[in-house]
């Protein structure tokens, strides 16, 4: 199969890039990524002077480039986006123009060519749990509150329209929140990690009880592509890490793994419309395609301590230009 994999230079695309050419000898990818802060060519470096991969950069909202390269694969994956909520909250624009535009410019060149295709969503878009309802499922309604989420949800919805209006094949996965290699340090558990190893501070926001369900990456990626190869036309799967936790959790677990202690913990402001807790009721996929978490959380962040201890350049590299400017927006709103 040649797969047309959007936002490749990512966290979650790239870890996928490497287990589709790591576990399908004949399997080509195309990588195309507009390359923006959150991304990083090293994460591929090793498949670089391999024919089955292919490296394209510009944008997904950019139809003349985007068609050709739709048309030469059988399959899109579908992974390019804004991805992270704070950024939503303090500018919505490139999640409006990436995640709805850039999903729609993807899908009428899918129309076109009559392609396979898979859309990678979250569980943000069925809004947020208290702490006795039952988890998200493939039937929840959807009820986004941030920027970032809605601008999800939209895409979500266009994917579906193709699907009923035109017939496209195409299916939709919503996951929990992932961690592992190559997570940007700007998300929870990276930014943890490597604030702990620059000796500052980690900044729990309100009072650290809200919930997320933490699925490792490379489950994840072995979840899309099973729904990619035999998942139904039309359908959406809910994947969950079976590793729901407080925040504060997290945070007390990593002080422990890296010798420290709860000084370094720093209390911030909340999050504007945080949202309380998320999980994931994945009994779908486990049912109709066997799949289930492999890797427990514990287990997930001993690797992603020692991966995080092992590749200091890559994470400084990633902390430095654009995320420093950010950082100060951040903290200057707070
Ligand atoms: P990421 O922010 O790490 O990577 C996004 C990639 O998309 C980057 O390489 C970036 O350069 C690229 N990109 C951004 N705008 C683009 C554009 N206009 N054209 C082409 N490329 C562009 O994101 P991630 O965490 O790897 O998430 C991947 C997907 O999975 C996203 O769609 C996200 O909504 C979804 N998701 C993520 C999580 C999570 O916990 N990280 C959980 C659920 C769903
Ligand atoms: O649930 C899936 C979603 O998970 C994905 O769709 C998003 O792309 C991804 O970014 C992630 O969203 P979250 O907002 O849940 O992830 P984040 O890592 O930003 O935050 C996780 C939790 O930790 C959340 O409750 C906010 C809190 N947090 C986060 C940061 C960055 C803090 O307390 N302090 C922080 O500095």
């Amino acid at each position: 199969m040649k797969i047309l994999v959007t936002g490749g230079a990512g966290f979650i695309g790239s870890n996928f890039i490497h287990f589709i050419l790591g576990t399908y000898p004949k399997d080509e990818v195309i990588n195309l990524d507009l390359l923006t802060y959150a991304s990083n060519l090293e994460n591929l470096a090793v498949w670089k002077d391999d024919p089955r991969y292919r490296f394209v950069k510009g944008s997904i909202t950019d139809a003349a480039l985007v068609e050709p390269l739709v048309a030469e694969c059988d399959a899109i994956v579908h992974f390019a986006a804004e991805s992270h909520v704070d950024r939503s909250i303090l500018d919505p624009s490139a999640f409006i123009e990436t995640n709805v535009r850039g999903t729609y410019v993807l899908l009428e060149a899918a129309k076109k060519h009559g392609k396979r295709f898979h859309h990678v969503s979250t569980d943000e878009v069925f809004g947020s749990l208290g702490l006795d309802d039952a988890p998200f499922n493939e039937r929840t309604p959807y009820d986004p509150r941030s920027p970032y989420s809605a601008s999800k949800a939209s895409s979500d919805h266009l994917v579906r329209a193709y699907f009923h209006t035109y017939n496209l094949p195409v299916t939709i996965s919503n996951c929990s929140n992932n961690y592992g290699p190559y997570a940007c340090p700007e998300k929870f558990i990276p930014l943890i990690i490597t604030n702990l190893f620059e000796g500052k501070k980690v900044p729990v926001y309100g009072d650290g009880m809200q919930v997320r369900d933490w699925l490792y990456v490379s489950d994840h990626c072995r979840a899309i592509d099973l729904v990619l190869r035999q998942g139904k036309i039309g359908e959406t799967y809910c994947v969950g890490g079976n590793g729901e936790r407080p925040n504060i959790w997290i945070v007390k677990q990593l002080l422990s793994a890296l010798g420290k202690d709860e000084s370094s913990i720093e209390y911030v402001k909340d999050r504007a419309g945080h949202d309380r807790r998320y999980a994931i009721d994945f009994s779908k996929i486990e049912r109709e395609l066997g799949w289930r978490p492999s890797v427990t959380l514990e287990e997930g962040l001993k690797n992603t301590v020692a991966w995080f201890k092992e590749n200091e350049v890559w994470w400084k590299n990633m902390k430095s230009g654009e995320y420093e400017k950010y950082y100060e927006k951040q903290y200057q709103k707070r």
